[in-house]
């Protein structure tokens, strides 16, 4: 059996620079906090930069730049081509609960699509803290101009919802990189988000739904 194509260059591209700017962006945000100095981290050969307030939030600009632009790409390109795959379906939450289980070895894993229901899901709930991060973001983009004065209670609120939207898109991010790295059945997605294809004996096997509509 040989290989079936899961994903173009595009979705490729689309995935590392969201995750390469999200991570740049956790890394300064967490130096605009600021941590780095607080926790020694600054003292690591290398890292002396880090405590520098001005660099890392002008880093944190540019990594937000690559980040909001590709989240819109990926928003309008799919949005164009009525492509929804990734939205939750009746019925996902029972399914993404069953094949948790069975990723630990209970029960079996309930007939998946081209995404699993538990994907689904993660999609979902990344977009809502996404949209919170971003939003929130570029209104403090705002506010640090010279001529836009917030009402100082609008200014902090904003800061609290930016600091936990962030908090919980570190928290995402963490979950998603432990699901696809210690759950073994998840390896041959790995090798998909860089390659584009996966082994059509896994795709017959773990989602056939999708498997069938290929092949017809
Ligand atoms: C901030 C960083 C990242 C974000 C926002 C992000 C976001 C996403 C999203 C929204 C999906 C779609 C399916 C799903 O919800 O699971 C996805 C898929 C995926 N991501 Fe990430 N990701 C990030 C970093 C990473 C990293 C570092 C890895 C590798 C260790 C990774 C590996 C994967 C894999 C293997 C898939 C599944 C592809 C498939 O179903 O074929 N991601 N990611
Ligand atoms: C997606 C992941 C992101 C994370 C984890 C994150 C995290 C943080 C954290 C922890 C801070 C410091 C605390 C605070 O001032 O509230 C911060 C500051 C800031 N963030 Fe983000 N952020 C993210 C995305 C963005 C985006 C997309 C934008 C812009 C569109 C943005 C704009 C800003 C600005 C302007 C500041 C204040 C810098 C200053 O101190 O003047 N952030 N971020």
């Amino acid at each position: 059996m040989g290989m079936i194509k899961r994903y173009g260059m595009i979705v490729i591209l689309e995935h590392w620079l969201v995750a390469i700017s999200g991570i740049g962006l956790i890394f300064t945000g967490l130096g605009c906090l600021p941590l780095f100095k607080r926790y020694y981290i600054s003292e690591i050969y290398g890292l002396k930069w880090t405590e520098d307030f001005h660099i890392v939030t002008q880093l944190h600009y540019i990594f937000a730049v690559f980040f909001m632009y590709t989240v819109l790409f990926h928003v309008f390109f799919h949005l164009i081509r009525r492509e929804f795959g990734l939205l939750p379906k009746k019925g996902d939450l029972g399914r993404a609960v069953k094949m948790i289980f069975a990723s630990f070895g209970i029960g079996k894993e309930p007939k998946a699509d081209k995404w699993l229901p538990e994907q689904r899901w993660a999609y979902v709930l990344f977009g809502i803290v996404i949209f919170f991060v971003s939003s929130t973001g570029m209104l403090k983009v705002l506010k640090n101009l010279e001529w836009v004065l917030f009402h100082p209670e609008t200014e902090s609120f904003l800061n609290l919802l930016h600091t936990i939207s962030g908090g919980i898109f570190i928290l995402f991010f963490v979950v998603h990189v432990l699901f696809v790295l210690v759950v073994k059945a998840n390896w041959p997605l790995l090798k998909a988000i860089f390659t584009g294809k996966v082994k059509e004996e896994y795709a017959k096997r773990r989602h056939p739904i999708w498997y069938e509509r290929e092949k017809s």
